[in-house]
């Protein structure tokens, strides 16, 4: 168990908390998915609660150790600034002499916010001289950014072996006692719904819940590269050849456990892929070899619709179709309904086109959790040990 803000004295303290402000921006540089934002509020308001100061540190995009205007997180402070109701003052770099100033001058409940931390080569290096500069900003290292605890960088884990102590924010908090408890004791039945691209991305997670979960239901584009391991025909859908053998492994696996590992028993193909395509929905097992599969179809959603609706506890990861066109996107939406309709049941959707999924479609609301991460909730549903958590003080 780690510690976590609860656990430590922070008044008066300059407490750098590691937050994920890689959002997605338009054209206008306007926020146009504030969620991570709003799941920092709670740790950065409980801070200026207790009066400590507060540096806040985050990457945006992938620049690569250099500066790119683009990658500035200026915009971010002003929409964390409106969304907190308070100043954010932003630094005009990552470390450095003015840095050090602004952070040690900052009184009591004060807020500020460090440049893109990716500006620094050290950063996705883990080195320890930028590690230690980071480091020499603070007393307190918080981390609460969710979304990066996979990546052991300096901003996210480097930094915990200079600054004498190191704890989690809310937000790791609940991400891992949810998705913790949904993978140690979860209420029965225990369901697993797996989507998008590609069966690579899902292996591991597979392999973990093989033993945990009661249904496994996968839809997707993965779900062809099963349908070729299984010998059917798929027409020109998007497959993943060099993982066929992986996927028959996989199946085998299942059937020798006790879990219901479910295909679609229909698919939505369409002769090319755009919305204004030529669609039907046909059985599964023989698709014409000049369509594609672009979404489960009508059955599979009832059969998987009607065990959603009788589970305790569901972890959702990857939509159904590709459900940004509206003709494919019906698969996506049922699954999201059925899982905001069950209210009896623990629900938890993974970060990344499943929690976008559910924020389009209205139902965010009604879902227990809308994880703030993509690859780290796949790695943590993988039962990997994640370096942004693991550098934290133990209680
Ligand atoms: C994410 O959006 O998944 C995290 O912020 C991590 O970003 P990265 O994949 O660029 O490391």
């Amino acid at each position: 168990m780690k510690k976590s803000i609860t656990d430590i004295d922070v008044f008066g303290k300059r407490c750098l908390v590691r937050v994920d402000f890689n959002v997605p921006l338009d054209e206008q540089k306007n926020v146009t998915d504030n969620t991570r934002l709003l799941g920092t509020l709670p740790t950065v308001n409980y801070l200026i609660e207790k009066g400590a100061r507060i540096i806040l540190a985050s990457h945006l995009g992938r620049p690569k150790g250099v500066y790119k205007e683009e990658f500035s997180l200026a915009p971010v402070a002003v929409t964390f600034s409106k969304l907190l109701g308070k100043p954010v003052k932003m630094a005009e770099d990552v470390v450095g002499e003015s840095v050090k100033q602004m952070a040690d001058s900052l009184e009591n409940g004060e807020v500020m916010l460090l440049e893109n931390t990716r500006f620094v080569k050290g950063e996705e290096a883990n080195d320890d001289e930028f590690s230690k500069q980071l480091a020499e900003l603070c007393d307190v290292y918080v981390n609460d950014a969710f979304g990066t605890a996979h990546r052991a960088h300096a901003s996210t884990a480097g930094i915990a072996k200079y600054v004498p102590v190191a704890v989690s924010g809310f937000l790791i908090s609940r991400e891992v006692e949810i998705m913790g408890k949904a993978l140690s004791s979860p209420e029965r039945p225990f369901v697993v719904i797996l989507g998008g691209a590609k069966v690579s991305d899902k292996i591991g997670v597979i392999k973990n819940l093989l033993d945990k979960a009661d249904y496994i239901l996968i839809g997707g584009g993965m779900a062809y590269t099963f349908f070729k391991a299984l010998g059917y025909e798929i027409g020109t859908s998007i497959c993943e050849f060099e993982k066929v053998e992986l996927a028959k492994e996989l199946i085998a696996k299942a059937r020798e456990k006790s879990v219901n590992f479910m295909l679609p028993v229909d698919t939505v193909v369409a002769d090319r892929f755009s919305n204004d395509a030529h669609f039907t929905a046909m059985d599964s097992s023989g698709l014409p070899t000049d369509m594609m599969g672009m979404d489960i179809g009508p059955l599979t959603s009832s059969v998987y619709c009607a065990i959603i609706k009788k589970a305790k506890t569901v972890i959702w990861n990857g939509p159904m179709g590709v459900f940004e066109m509206s003709n494919f996107s019906h698969g996506t939406y049922n699954i999201a309904k059925a899982l905001a309709d069950n209210t009896e049941c623990v629900s938890i959707v993974g970060g990344g086109d499943s929690a976008a999924a559910v924020t389009q479609m209205g139902f965010k609301n009604k879902i227990t959790h809308v994880s703030t991460g993509g690859g780290a909730s796949l790695e943590f549903l993988e039962g990997l040990v994640l370096p942004g958590i693991d550098c934290l003080n133990n209680k």
